[in-house]
């Protein structure tokens, strides 16, 4: 298979050595764009592409020409980012649904299967997140977490694995978080999903590693996504924190997190599985 890797970039406005700028805090203001992935009519699963993360995955897979299969609770966004796929030349389902609820696993992959004929590729994007003290956690957003950001991506896999085994591509993301290895105080449960989500992805991997699938991981730091509205009253001095807490002095771009899925997805890694990749501008190493 030729696989051709090239980046677009914005000739007009591209930085020294012709890379893009830097914003001030925030990412690359043109981020490069992968044009072929090795990718073309692999039908991949997004859950939670209507959003952040998710949404800029998807639109990269769009744009190398890999049908996507959006799926997050709220229609309009959702539809909105079909229509960005579609509008730039790619193809898009969306399957609203709760991950929450026990059956979506299995309605996702059917409704995968039933428009495309087979799953290529997953990706175990969605999530939600509360950051608070221990005494204020009840049962029911405890159960949330877990329901939503680890049994979710496991009955997925499960419910994706005949699809899966007779895929040329097979592959599985799942994204986690520096939280699952920072051990922050009031991120209990969200960084103890987190970690989870890496040890499914390390031990899957090794169980799926003979059938051919490779499931790897990302492990983003802070993104600039609108989860952080969900945890911060004053998103600026949410974001002066977070970029604080980065060596690279700040916050990640959505689109530099989709890169990395694409190529986890993507043939140029049919050697790598088992990886949980930290994409954090450093984050996580120790500066003390
Ligand atoms: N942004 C960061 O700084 C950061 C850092 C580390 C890790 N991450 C991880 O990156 C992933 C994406 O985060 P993001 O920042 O892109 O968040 P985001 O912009 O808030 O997007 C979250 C997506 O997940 C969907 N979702 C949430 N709960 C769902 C549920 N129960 N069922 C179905 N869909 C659901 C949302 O759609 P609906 O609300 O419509 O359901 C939305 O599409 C998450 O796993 C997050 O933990 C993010």
């Amino acid at each position: 298979m030729l696989i051709c890797f090239t980046y677009e970039q914005n000739a007009g406005i591209a930085g020294i050595d012709g890379r893009a700028p830097m914003q001030e805090g925030r990412g690359p203001a043109t981020p490069p764009a992968l044009t072929d992935a090795g990718l073309r009519g692999a039908v991949v699963i997004v859950t939670g592409g209507s959003s952040g993360i998710g949404a800029a995955a998807a639109r990269q897979l769009g744009t190398v020409g890999a049908p996507v299969v959006l799926v997050g609770r709220r229609e309009d966004p959702l539809n909105e980012v079909a229509a960005q796929i579609t509008a730039a030349g790619g193809e898009a389902l969306c399957v609203p649904a709760d991950l929450a609820d026990p059956d979506s696993p299995h309605r996702i992959t059917d409704a995968c299967l039933a428009r495309y004929g087979r799953i290529d590729g997953l990706v175990n994007n969605a999530a939600v997140v509360r950051h608070m003290p221990l005494a204020q956690w009840d049962t029911g957003c405890f159960d949330e977490h877990v329901a939503t950001n680890i049994r979710a991506p496991f009955f997925l896999i499960q419910a994706a694995l005949p699809a899966l085994r007779e895929s040329p591509v097979r592959s599985v993301v799942n994204i986690s978080s520096s939280s699952g290895t920072l051990r922050r105080v009031g991120q209990s449960v969200y960084g103890m999903t987190k970690s989870a989500l890496d040890y499914l992805t390390q031990t899957l991997a090794g169980e799926l590693a003979p059938l051919g699938i490779r499931v790897n991981g990302i492990s983003p730091g802070p993104i600039d996504t609108p989860i952080h509205a969900t945890w911060a009253d004053d998103l600026d001095e949410a974001y002066r924190w977070l970029s604080g807490q980065v060596p690279l002095g700040r916050i990640g771009a959505p689109e530099e997190v989709a890169l990395w899925i694409t190529l986890l997805l993507s043939p140029m890694a049919s050697f790598m599985t088992g990886a949980v990749i930290p994409l954090d501008g450093g984050q996580v190493i120790d500066r003390e």
